[in-house]
């Protein structure tokens, strides 16, 4: 009744901002990503009689009773599938900031679901997975597959129909690479929960966003699949600004950007100008990932380690799906 899993974090090149529906966790939009092979999440979870209560260590710490809820929900709907009631330890670390706008949430409730899933011997397909992660973290659906993923809102009021599905596999464009820039480790203070319900209901730009993201999403299928990467680049970085704007026009504001966020945007912008063709694209945190080809990733890292702001670069490229461990945390 025991099982480990790692799990790759992704990072989406058309975002997923809003949810129609927040039990589920079901979208207003599609969303496409790119799944990283750098930054992962292992767990493990070992359900038994000996435990009174479920309880969750990440990164060394034990996380107060208060906080579990999220990771307890989950887990009740693995021993709902499995019909038990036993309870559970759960040992989690990962390999970067977490809550810090790098999709740590995406990572680790794939993680989580694929590890207590196997510990209680359910046999899910990735769709079953998909659909189980997503309802931990929307992008966790998509942290089940490996390569380019694309999580599909569907239409359905259960959610059947809204999984994670590979677009591209992960050996289908090794000449792209991203440039993970972390500027803050810091976790965030407005979580994309709370920020995505705040912007549904008060931004007068949502209804423009939803309006264009289907063009995107076309945009950015097509790109991948001719490795256009001018395209992938344009229409990732637009899209970016796009959900920003939304969030930057809610009341109160939400802007997850810092001062250095801003100076690396416009140094991206200056190395185009440059001839070094990059294109950045941001989340619910101030970190700047920059999308490049593997041939420039150096020397923009470089540039971006230049910056005294900058306090940790990672070059990553297109990672694989999620999978079991032989070797248990504990
Ligand atoms: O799944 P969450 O709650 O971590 O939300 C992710 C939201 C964004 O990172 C901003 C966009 C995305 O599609 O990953």
């Amino acid at each position: 009744m025991k099982a480990t899993a790692t799990a790759n974090s992704n990072i989406a090149l058309i975002k997923y901002w809003g949810k129609r529906n927040s039990k589920l966790i079901l979208p207003h939009n599609s969303s496409i990503s790119m799944t990283l092979d750098k930054l992962h999440t292992t767990t493990t979870v070992d359900f038994s009689e000996k435990y009174k209560q479920d309880s969750l260590t990440i990164d060394g710490s034990k996380v107060p009773v208060d906080e579990l809820e999220r990771v307890s929900i989950q887990l009740d709907l693995v021993r709902r599938a499995a019909s038990t009631h036993l309870k559970a330890k759960v040992v989690s670390e990962s390999n970067f900031p977490k809550s810090a706008g790098l999709a740590s949430s995406a990572s680790a409730f794939a993680a989580l679901s694929l590890s207590a899933s196997k510990a209680l011997d359910l046999h899910f397909d990735n769709r079953e997975l998909s659909i189980l992660a997503r309802q931990g973290s929307g992008s966790a659906s998509r942290s089940i597959h490996g390569g380019f993923v694309e999580w599909s809102k569907g239409t359905k009021d259960d959610g059947s129909d809204s999984y994670g599905k590979q677009i591209a596999p992960q050996s289908h464009w090794s000449s792209l690479a991203m440039v993970v820039n972390v500027v803050t480790p810091k976790e965030k203070k407005i979580k994309s929960r709370a920020g995505m319900s705040q912007t549904v209901k008060n931004s007068p730009l949502y209804k423009a966003w939803l309006e264009t993201v289907d063009a995107d999403l076309d945009n950015a299928r097509k790109a991948i699949a001719d490795k256009n990467f001018s395209l992938i680049g344009k229409t990732a970085e637009m899209n970016a600004l796009k959900m920003h704007c939304t969030m930057i026009t809610t009341e109160p504001h939400i802007i997850y950007w810092e001062p250095d966020s801003v100076v690396l945007m416009k140094e991206v912008m200056r190395l185009r100008e440059d001839g070094i063709e990059c294109y950045f694209t941001m989340d619910g945190g101030p970190q700047v990932k920059v999308l490049c080809l593997e041939k420039d990733a150096k020397k923009i890292q470089k540039r971006m380690l230049g910056f005294k702001e900058v306090k940790e670069s990672i070059i990553c490229h297109t990672g694989g799906e999620a999978k079991l461990e032989k070797k248990d945390l504990f």
